[in-house]
């Protein structure tokens, strides 16, 4: 029996090139090792987007596009909506019950968030409840692993503090405390040189056209200093180097680096090199996106496929939960 992994992304933007190399590109490995559940928390999105929630199937749409098309595959791991299985809600409920709201306070990335954001209320029982809500995702499936970045670190604390609480409180070991799998992953830039985010609107997006990513890296900045080709470079102080890290081979890194620093050639030679490199990356995903777009019914398919799967497991765990809380 293969240990579980779950994992989620909150749609509430499109998939960008930081998110695939940071996050995708890893559950894709992990399907190989595990039984793995990559859920896709549109629910989660509404916790901030609850005044405006249209884009939310769209954006769902788009990461579900893309897990497909990076290579998850539903034969080997199960991928699913998380507003298609109801049972998710239901040990929201639960498990708010029980919930200390001190120990809601003290996840940083709410009191961060609130201030952090300005336009939007974020005074609401919901927002607060993120980390139950997300809590419920893991512990529904009995995930022991949960592959996520740094940031989600106190989430998965809050889990399992839950976890212990509610195995404690029901004299039972039904659920099982999620370990964060933290990926190693590279910082990706965005087109200006902060980190990449689409709050920035300065992403790569999966969903890009080839002429989209390829004015999008071209009209890059570069080193600022660096004011005519005939000046010498320093590629630490250029976004597209940075990029160059994450997409090319060590020689080309040294190549480009080395030139750069000659001024041996220009910004838009480093540029097309780096281009290459991403396209190697995005053409396969391109092209079984395609297929996918030129296929609706097989998309929804193995979408309904996976709810289903998804139900089932959590279930298993809710006829538990039911049962030591004494309402079977
Ligand atoms: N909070 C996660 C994020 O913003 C998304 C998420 C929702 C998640 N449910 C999850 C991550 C369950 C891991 C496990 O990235």
């Amino acid at each position: 029996m293969k240990e579980r992994v779950l994992s989620g992304m909150q749609p509430s933007g499109l998939l960008h090139i930081g998110n695939y190399v940071g996050a995708l590109q890893n559950w894709v490995q992990l399907q190989d090792v595990y039984d793995c559940y990559y859920c896709v928390a549109d629910w989660h999105a509404l916790t901030s987007n609850y005044a405006n929630p249209s884009l939310i199937k769209d954006y769902s749409r788009d990461l579900l596009i893309n897990f497909i098309a990076a290579g998850l595959d539903p034969e080997k791991c199960t991928v699913f909506l998380q507003s298609k299985v109801m049972q998710h809600a239901e040990l929201h409920l639960l498990l708010s019950m029980m919930t200390p709201l001190g120990w809601l306070e003290r996840v940083p990335t709410y009191k961060e968030k609130q201030t952090e954001v300005h336009d939007k209320d974020l005074n609401t029982y919901g927002f607060l409840g993120y980390p139950v809500l997300q809590a419920a995702d893991i512990l529904i499936y009995r995930a022991k692993h949960v592959p996520v970045g740094v940031d989600q670190v106190p989430h998965l604390e809050f889990a399992r503090e839950i976890a212990r609480r509610f195995n404690f409180l029901y004299n039972t070991t039904a659920m099982v405390e999620p370990e964060p799998l933290l990926t190693e992953f590279p910082k990706v830039v965005g087109v200006d040189g902060r980190k990449m985010s689409k709050s920035y609107d300065n992403a790569v997006y999966l969903s890009d056209t080839r002429e989209v990513v390829e004015k999008k890296i071209k009209t890059m900045m570069t080193d600022p200093a660096r004011k005519r080709k005939t000046d010498k470079g320093n590629p630490e102080q250029s976004p597209v180097y940075a990029l160059h890290k994450v997409f090319s081979s060590k020689e080309e890194q040294t190549h480009v680096a080395d030139n750069c620093r000659a001024a041996a050639f220009g910004c838009l030679d480093c540029k097309g090199i780096l281009l290459q490199n991403i396209f190697k990356v995005m053409e396969p995903i391109w092209e079984k996106r395609r297929e996918l777009e030129n296929a609706p019914s097989k998309l929804s398919e193995i979408i309904e496929a996976g709810n289903i799967k998804a139900q089932k497991a959590a279930s298993e765990t809710m006829e538990i939960v039911r049962s030591v809380m004494n309402f079977a």
